[in-house]
């Protein structure tokens, strides 16, 4: 199996008469191609298919200067976008979980240390930057939380006004938050996430607002921005590339993101194809859309229209980005996997003793590994990487839920040291 099996996913190709500074959108269902920065446009107008940015010069390692999700301007719309500033997040060892869990190398790259807490913000200092180019002043967003944070960062950074749909009662406390103090105005919505997608993609369809959900493929160029880096940090320090990349799938931008980043480097020469790391999804089993069309080998994923999971980051029916990322999935070898909300909470505190703080999303990386190991689909030898997408305090009550109780004691040293089981005076 190729990665470029379908013909609309190879990204090297002649420059169209409509590219913009080598740059222009293609879709990836029948091939249209569309100048990028003249017309609004967030699906294919002929065929309604997903698009995708391109570029005459495809990347390679040598292109790449300075640090963050701009070091990579050369494969990015942009020279320099809005930034607080993200990218360059750590890439953890936890050698006791690695040695737990059974596999060669197990690194974490922990996307929750971006400014507002999450990787969506690699996606939002390009997605503003682009708004600014399309002239746009309202920017919108769906959001199980993350993605409203950095919109409402990122818009309150440029000077745009910002609106974002939650689904009520659903969106962790460190969430709702950051986007009611960075100004955003933000309207709860009664129902969940793929119907709050419904209203703001229709209020989009009518130019009333600038789409900054994945839909919209530039967002998608700086999520492509986390393979990169994960491929040159893993390369400097282990002297490969993984075999693995492990991720929570939501809507499946980021898995998108990553098939992109790999199939730009591989057009380059850049990399090997063999070297392509396996794209490995994993749900909460509430919400596995994606799991079922890997696992019934659906060339569709089927909605789910009733979804439940204590990770509210990926309760999420409808991934839009699917044809996009289940591709990517098959293309890399990957697969994709469901996990009980327990074994996230488990795996929440196994990185938290470790001392990486994520949030429960972002923890079903580690559940899902450690249940493919378990069942032998990913084997011994494997150097893996864990993508965290969040960081622990986004959601407070999961965390104090995952961790241990407090426990009320007298204000004395004695009895202190009495509750303590302390003996002598
Ligand atoms: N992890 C976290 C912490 C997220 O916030 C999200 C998505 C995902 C994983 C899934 O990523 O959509 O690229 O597959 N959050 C979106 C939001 C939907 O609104 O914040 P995906």
């Amino acid at each position: 199996m190729s990665i470029f099996d379908s013909t609309h996913f190879d990204v090297a190709g002649e420059t169209p008469q409509c590219a913009t500074d080598g740059v222009w959108l293609s879709c990836i269902a029948c091939g249209e191609q569309f100048a990028p920065f003249e017309t609004v446009r967030y699906v294919c107008d002929e065929c309604d298919g997903l698009l995708e940015a391109r570029y005459d010069i495809l990347p390679t390692w040598e292109d790449f200067e300075g640090t963050g999700v701009w070091r990579y301007a050369s494969v990015l719309p942009f020279e320099s976008g809005v930034s607080l500033p993200e990218g360059n997040t750590p890439l953890h060892e936890v050698p006791r979980l690695e040695a737990d869990v059974g596999v060669e190398r197990l690194r974490i790259k922990h996307e929750g240390m971006n400014p507002t807490g999450s990787f969506k913000d690699r996606g939002m200092t390009v997605g503003v930057r682009t708004a600014q180019e399309m002239g746009v002043d309202r920017l919108a967003c769906a959001s199980t939380g993350n993605t409203s944070a950095a919109l409402a960062a990122y818009g309150g950074r440029a000077g745009l006004e910002t609106l974002v749909l939650l689904p009520q009662g659903k969106v962790a406390a460190g969430k709702v938050a950051q986007a009611s103090c960075h100004g955003a105005r933000i309207l709860e919505v009664d129902g969940n996430f793929d119907v709050c997608l419904d209203i703001v993609g229709e209020l989009a369809e009518r130019g009333e607002v600038y789409l900054l959900n994945s839909l919209n493929p530039f967002r998608l160029e700086g999520q492509k921005t986390i393979g990169l880096e994960i491929l040159e940090q893993f390369r400097d320090e282990e002297g490969t590339f993984p075999d693995r990349i492990v991720l929570p799938v939501g809507n499946a931008g980021n898995t998108a993101a990553l098939y992109k980043c790999f199939r730009e480097l591989v057009a380059s020469g850049a990399l090997e194809e063999a070297d392509v790391p396996k794209l490995t999804g994993v749900q909460a089993e509430g919400a596995a859309p994606m799991v079922e069309a890997v696992e019934n080998g659906n060339e569709e994923v089927r909605r789910w229209e009733s979804v439940e999971t204590r990770a509210t980051a990926i309760r999420i029916g409808n991934p839009v980005n699917a044809p996009k990322a289940l591709p990517g999935i098959r293309g890399t070898g990957g697969t994709a996997i469901a996990v009980s909300d327990e074994e996230i909470q488990a795996a929440q505190r196994d990185l938290a003793g470790e001392g990486v703080g994520v949030e429960p999303a972002s923890a079903a990386s580690i559940a899902g590994l450690r249940a493919l190991r378990e069942q032998g689909e990913v084997t011994s030898d494997e150097r893996v990487v864990c993508l965290t997408t969040g960081h622990l305090l986004k959601d407070p009550d999961a965390a104090a839920e995952a961790g241990v109780e407090p426990e009320a004691v007298p204000g004395t040293t004695a009895g202190v040291r009495e509750h303590l089981g302390m003996s002598g005076e």
